[in-house]
């Protein structure tokens, strides 16, 4: 079925002006981007977006580093784009993550790992209205 994911190229990609490189990958594999929009995420947003996160002992670095620089927030469509974007992306370390995905090619630790994606239809959901009102998203 056509779905939408939720997206972020987080700040390690942005500063290394990776934006246009990432969102290549992600055409190519069919997903289209069907919002977007760069943003400083508050630390608000962020312990937020993150809250099923709160106990694990990296929490604290990782809304510090997602609110290092600016982030670019998206909706990605596409059949299965939920598993579809997963795949692309390739596991959260990307001394895991396949030849061919996005950590892979960009992604420089755990922690600093280029992009996040959404896991869950529901999460999908949660996370696009967090970030984005209906008439943003155009298709
Ligand atoms: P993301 O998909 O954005 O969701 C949770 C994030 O926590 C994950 O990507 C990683 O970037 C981050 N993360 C997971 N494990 C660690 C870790 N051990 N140290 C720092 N950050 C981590």
């Amino acid at each position: 079925a056509t779905e939408q994911t939720f997206s972020i190229l987080k700040p390690d990609a942005t500063r290394r002006n990776l934006t246009g490189a990432v969102n290549a990958v992600i055409e190519e594999a069919g997903l289209r981007i069907v919002a977007q929009k760069r943003i400083l995420m508050t630390k608000a947003q962020a312990e937020t977006f993150y809250a099923v996160h709160r106990e694990r002992p990296f929490f604290g670095e990782l809304v510090e580093f997602m609110t290092s620089g600016p982030v670019v927030v998206q909706v990605l469509e596409g059949e299965n784009a939920i598993a579809k974007y997963r795949e692309v992306m390739g596991a959260t370390n990307p001394a895991n993550a396949a030849e061919g995905t996005i950590r892979k090619k960009f992604a420089q630790s755990v922690g600093e790992n280029t992009v996040h994606g959404s896991d869950s239809p529901e999460n999908a959901r949660i996370e696009i209205a967090q970030f984005f009102s209906g008439n943003e998203i155009v298709r």
